[in-house]
């Protein structure tokens, strides 16, 4: 069995989605190991439900990012895993960090990148009057929200909805598409070659993968 650590720093409503498709046999993988760096958040409760082990490890508790990310590493490393998920996950990770997971560390970010790298990306969107905005999964390299793109989700804004209406839209791309990339390369059916995602026939997903959600 292919083994999984999810990082979440909040409400975990991937972490939800990526645990149902485990259980339900949809991604052929166990989650080994949940960290947030934050205490008493909601994902901490989801990870619970679903009886998955999970470890708290506090950010402010530790002097500088190196230090706080080799806490990690050391919870990470003796679990060999196949797949490390940022789901959610709102820290820089350290160069040593990315590159003692290279090609096996993914992350979802909520804009279509290259557009709106960092945070606020749904209140950019709208304040630009964009028409689209979207979901974008790709490989962690040291370049923020600028490793190379998996798979797009996009949606239409609608021009008076509130931000709270579009996140929750936004989530539900999110919850569609983050659990069959995950699928998708612990089957090995996507893999990262150099700076280059490469895709066997079988995968879900192709070179340029944009998928427009009416949701
Ligand atoms: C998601 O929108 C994800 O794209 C971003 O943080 C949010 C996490 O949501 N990186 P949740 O904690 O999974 O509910």
């Amino acid at each position: 069995m292919k083994k999984i650590v999810i990082l979440i720093s909040g409400g975990g409503s991937n972490l939800e989605a990526i645990a149902k498709a485990c259980q339900t046999g949809n991604i052929s993988a166990s989650i080994e190991l949940v960290i947030s760096n934050q205490a008493n958040v909601k994902g901490l409760e989801r990870a619970k439900k679903f009886h998955l082990m999970s470890k708290v490890i506090e950010h402010q508790n530790f002097n500088s990012r190196e230090e706080f990310d080799q806490a990690l590493l050391e919870h990470i490393l003796p679990i060999e895993p196949d797949l490390v998920v940022l789901a959610g996950f709102m820290r820089i990770l350290s160069n040593e960090f990315t590159e003692a997971f290279n090609g096996k560390l993914i992350n979802i970010h909520p804009s279509l990148l290259p557009d709106y790298p960092g945070l606020n990306t749904h209140k950019q969107a709208m304040e630009n009057g964009d028409l689209m905005h979207g979901i974008s999964v790709h490989f962690v390299n040291n370049e923020l929200d600028g490793g190379p793109i998996i798979a797009q989700g996009a949606l239409k804004i609608d021009p008076i909805e509130s931000e709270a209406k579009l996140i929750n839209r936004i989530h539900k791309i999110e919850h569609a598409l983050y659990p069959k990339v995950i699928s998708d390369i612990v089957k090995g059916y996507i893999s990262l070659q150099g700076n280059e995602v490469k895709f066997e026939t079988e995968s879900y997903f192709g070179t340029n993968h944009m998928e427009f959600f009416n949701v």
